[in-house]
C-alpha cells in the first residue's frame, strides 16, 4: 500500500495530458494540412503528442540517410502551442531497404517459416543487426531532441508482442536454458519431465522452442519459452534504451502495454509484472467495446477497472492511458462509434482509476491503408465542428479542471492476485474444459463484487507486499511456487484474511504437479484438502446451498476433505451432494476461506458482503447510489476527488451525505443528485 495522499507525477507537466499518437510523416506533402493541425489541437485542447511511432522510413529513408527536418518542424509547431511531445523510438517498425538488406532482422514463426518484409512488430528480437540499427537510431533522436524543452518522455517501441523462432532465437533461447538449469541436463529433464514420450534431451542443441510441426505437449518447456519470449524482449527494450538513459537520464521511459480484447482482459503474452520493474512509467492502450451486445456497460466498465488497477499496481503510482478512441476502431468485429457522453464517461474513467492523461490513436485519420476508418480526432473532413471533435474538445476543457489531482493515488484494503505464469500454464494444462477456464475473467468477477459496492481493490503481483492487505483473494491460482505458499501462510498467520477457489495450488513453477495431495502448507492454512476437481458439461446443473441460499453451480467443483476447517457451504447435487464446498478456516491469528465451485455472480456479492462487514471494508465515499453506477476516488493530503460514474442507460440518483464541489462547474452540492445516462460528476471533498 502507498504511504497515505502522497503524489507521485509520473512526468513534469503539470497538467493533464490530452491528446495521442500523431503521424505527421503519413501528410508531409501536404504542409497545409500540418498547418491545420495547429490550429485544431487549440481548438481539441489538447497538448501532448506522441511522433515518430512508425516513422523510421521518413527518418532514414535509405540506410544512413537521414532526415529529421520535418521532425524539428512537428517539434516547434507542438512546443509552440504549449504542448508536449511524447517522442517514441520507431522500432515497431522498419523501412524495407532494412530487410532486404539484412533479410535476419526478420521474424520466423513458430512453423519455421521466414516473414517477408511488411505489417509491423514483426522484428526478430534478438537479431543484432535490428538491436543495432534501434539503438543508432534511438541515439540520433536523443542526441538531436534530449534537450528539446518540449520533450516530455520516451514511447520505447509500440504495444511489445509476439515471438521469433529464427535461429539466432534457438541460440538465445539455449543459453537461456543452459543458465536456468545450471549446465545441469538432468536439472533439466527433472523440470521438463523428459522421459515422457521419449523426450529426454541428450545434448543442449536438442532444446528448440516449441512449434505446431514439433513440440508443443511438454509444459515445462512451454512455460520456460513464455518466460523466455518475455525476458527477451525486455532485453530487446534494454537494448533501446542505452542511449536514452545515457544521454537524457532524467526524462522518463514508458512503453505501451495492451489488453486482449473482445472479453478485456489483461494482456496474455508477455509478463507485465517483470516489464514493469524496467519502466518508469506505466502506459496502456485501451479499446473496449462500449455498447456491445453481449453485456452491460457496467459490467465492461468493471473489467476496464479492473485492467486499469492491475497496471496501476504495478508500481503503485499513477499510470498514463497511451491510446483509447474517440469514437470506434478498425478491427473489432463490429465497429461502433461512442454513443454522445460515453467518451467523456470512458474517459474520465481512466483518470478515476489513476490515469494522468488521455490520449487517443490517432491525432487524424489516415487517407490509406488499413487505418483510414478508425476513430480519431480529426477526420477526414479536416472540420471542428463534427461530434466527435466536439466530444474531444469537451474532454479537454474537463482535463483542464484536473489539475490537483495529477500524482494522486488511492491506497486500498484489498488485493486481487493476478499471475501471468499460472495463466499460461492453466491454459496449457490439458485437463479441465477447454473453454471454460477464464481465468483472468474469474479474476474480473471477483473484483467486480467490490467495485459495486465502490471499494476499491489493488490486483497486485504474486512479488508484491500483501502484508499491508486486510484482505487478499486468490482465484484459481494453478501454479504456485513454494515461496509464494509460505508468503501466503505467513500473511495469514499474521492476521490476513485469504480467499482462495477451485483449481490452486496444483502445479508449481516447473508446471510440475504436486505429489501427495494438496501441499501441506495450503492444507495448513485452509484446513481443509481438496480430492477432485469435477468438470462439468455447459448444461450440467448442480448448486450450492450457503447462509440459507442456493446459488447456481456452473463449470467446475471440488470435492474437499475438511479437517479443521468449518463448512459455510454444501453441494447439493451429484456424487458430492451434502459434501462441503465452501469452508473458512481460522490459522494463527487470521483466516483463510476455500470456494470450491464456480458459482454464479450473486454468490461472490453475498460472500464478499460477509467480509466486508467482518473486516469493516469501506467504499471510497458514502455516495448512495443504484447499481450500474461506479465512485472511485484519488486522494490529494487536502481533499478526496471523487468520480461519480454513470454507467447504464437510465438516468440515476445519488445522493452525497456531504456538501462537495463539483470540479467542473464549480457549484456545490448535497444531497440527491441526479445523474442522466452516462454522466460523470467530477467532486472534491475538502478534508477540513
Ligand atoms: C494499437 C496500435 C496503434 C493502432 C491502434 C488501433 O493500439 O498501437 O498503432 O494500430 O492499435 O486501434
Ligand atoms: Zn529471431
Amino acid at each position: 500500500m502507498m504511504s497515505k495522499h502522497e503524489k507521485t507525477y509520473v512526468t513534469n507537466a503539470n497538467f493533464m495530458l490530452h491528446g495521442g499518437d500523431y503521424n505527421p510523416d503519413q501528410w508531409l506533402d501536404r504542409p497545409d494540412i500540418l498547418s491545420d493541425d495547429v490550429k485544431l489541437m487549440k481548438l481539441s485542447h489538447t497538448n501532448t503528442f506522441s511522433v515518430g511511432i512508425f516513422a523510421w522510413a521518413a527518418l532514414e529513408p535509405e540506410e544512413g540517410v537521414y532526415n529529421f527536418e520535418w521532425l524539428d518542424e512537428i517539434f516547434e509547431n507542438i512546443h509552440g502551442i504549449g504542448g508536449k511531445v511524447i517522442l517514441a523510438t520507431p522500432s515497431g517498425a522498419r523501412p524495407a531497404w532494412m530487410s532486404q538488406k539484412y533479410p535476419e532482422v526478420l521474424r520466423v514463426n513458430g512453423a519455421r517459416v521466414k516473414q517477408l518484409h511488411g505489417g509491423r512488430h514483426n522484428h526478430c528480437f534478438t537479431s543484432e543487426v535490428y538491436r543495432e540499427k534501434t539503438q543508432e537510431m534511438n541515439r540520433l533522436l536523443a542526441e538531436r531532441y534530449g534537450n528539446h524543452p518540449g520533450l516530455l518522455m520516451w514511447h520505447i517501441s509500440n504495444e511489445y508482442g509476439g515471438e521469433c523462432h529464427c535461429e539466432k532465437c534457438q541460440t538465445a533461447f539455449r543459453a537461456w536454458v543452459k543458465e536456468k538449469y545450471n549446465n545441469d541436463l538432468k536439472a533439466l529433464n527433472d523440470a521438463w519431465w523428459g522421459p515422457f514420450w521419449s523426450h529426454t534431451i541428450t545434448d543442449w542443441s536438442q532444446v528448440e522452442s516449441p512449434s505446431p510441426i514439433g513440440e508443443n505437449m511438454v509444459h515445462g518447456l512451454n512455460l520456460d519459452w513464455r518466460r523466455f519470449v518475455t525476458d527477451q524482449t525486455i532485453s530487446f527494450y534494454k537494448n533501446e534504451i542505452v542511449p536514452l538513459r545515457e544521454l537524457t537520464p532524467s526524462i522518463p521511459i514508458t512503453t505501451n502495454f495492451m489488453a486482449d480484447t473482445h472479453d478485456l482482459i489483461p494482456f496474455q503474452a508477455l509478463d507485465y509484472s517483470k516489464f514493469a520493474k524496467h519502466l518508469d512509467v506505466i502506459s496502456w492502450d485501451a479499446y473496449p467495446a462500449w455498447h456491445n451486445d453481449w453485456e452491460s456497460t457496467a459490467s465492461l466498465a468493471s473489467k476496464v477497472a479492473f485492467i486499469n488497477d492491475l497496471y496501476r499496481s504495478l508500481k503503485q503510482q499513477p499510470f498514463l492511458l497511451m491510446e483509447s478512441t474517440p469514437s470506434g476502431v478498425n478491427w473489432h468485429d463490429v465497429n461502433k462509434a461512442k454513443r454522445p457522453g460515453m467518451h467523456l464517461l470512458s474517459s474520465m474513467q481512466m483518470i478515476a482509476h489513476g490515469s494522468d492523461s488521455i490520449l487517443y490513436f490517432q491525432w487524424r485519420k489516415s487517407r490509406g491503408s488499413s487505418e483510414k476508418f478508425h476513430g480519431a480526432v480529426v477526420d477526414h473532413d479536416n472540420s471542428s465542428e463534427n461530434r466527435v471533435f466536439q466530444e474531444v474538445a469537451k474532454v479537454g476543457q474537463t482535463l483542464e479542471k484536473l489539475n490537483d489531482v495529477i500524482g494522486t493515488n488511492r491506497p486500498a484494503d484489498v488485493a486481487v492476485l493476478y499471475d501471468w505464469e499460472s495463466n499460461w500454464a492453466l491454459n496449457d494444462a490439458q485437463g479441465f474444459g477447454k473453454k471454460t477456464k477464464l481465468y483472468p475473467q474469474t479474476l474480473q468477477q471477483h473484483y467486480k463484487a467490490f467495485w459495486e459496492k465502490d471499494i476499491p481493490v489493488d490486483v497486485i503481483t504474486k512479488e508484491q507486499d500483501f502484508s499491508s492487505y486486510k484482505l487478499l483473494i486468490v482465484p484459481m491460482l494453478y501454479l504456485v511456487s513454494e515461496e509464494t505458499i509460505a508468503r501466503l501462510k505467513t500473511f495469514v498467520a499474521d492476521g490476513g484474511t485469504l480467499v482462495m477457489t477451485y483449481i490452486s495450488g496444483f502445479v508449481n513453477e516447473y508446471d510440475l504437479t504436486y505429489l501427495g495431495g494438496w501441499h501441506k502448507d495450503l492444507q495448513e492454512i485452509f484446513g481443509v484438502k481438496p480430492v477432485e476437481t469435477d468438470t462439468l458439461y455447459p448444461k450440467d446443473q448442480n448448486s450450492v446451498t450457503y447462509n440459507g441460499k442456493t446459488y447456481q453451480l456452473k463449470d467446475y467443483a471440488t470435492v474437499i476433505k475438511v479437517d479443521t476447517a468449518n463448512v459455510d457451504g454444501i453441494y447439493v447435487d451429484d456424487f458430492y451432494a451434502n459434501t462441503p464446498a465452501v469452508t473458512s478456516h481460522q490459522f494463527e491469528a487470521g483466516k483463510a476461506y476455500y470456494i470450491g465451485g464456480r458459482f454464479e455472480h450473486a454468490f461472490q456479492q453475498d460472500f464478499y458482503q460477509g467480509l466486508i462487514s467482518d473486516l469493516s471494508l469501506e467504499p471510497v465515499a458514502s455516495v448512495e447510489h443504484g447499481e450500474g453506477v461506479s465512485v472511485q476516488i484519488r486522494q490529494a493530503p487536502e481533499s478526496d476527488y471523487l468520480f461519480v460514474m454513470n454507467f447504464t442507460e437510465e438516468n440515476q440518483l445519488v445522493r452525497f451525505d456531504s456538501v462537495v464541489k463539483d470540479l467542473i462547474t464549480g457549484e456545490e452540492i448535497s444531497g440527491e443528485v441526479k445523474l442522466e445516462k452516462y454522466e460523470v460528476r467530477i467532486v472534491e471533498k475538502s478534508k477540513s
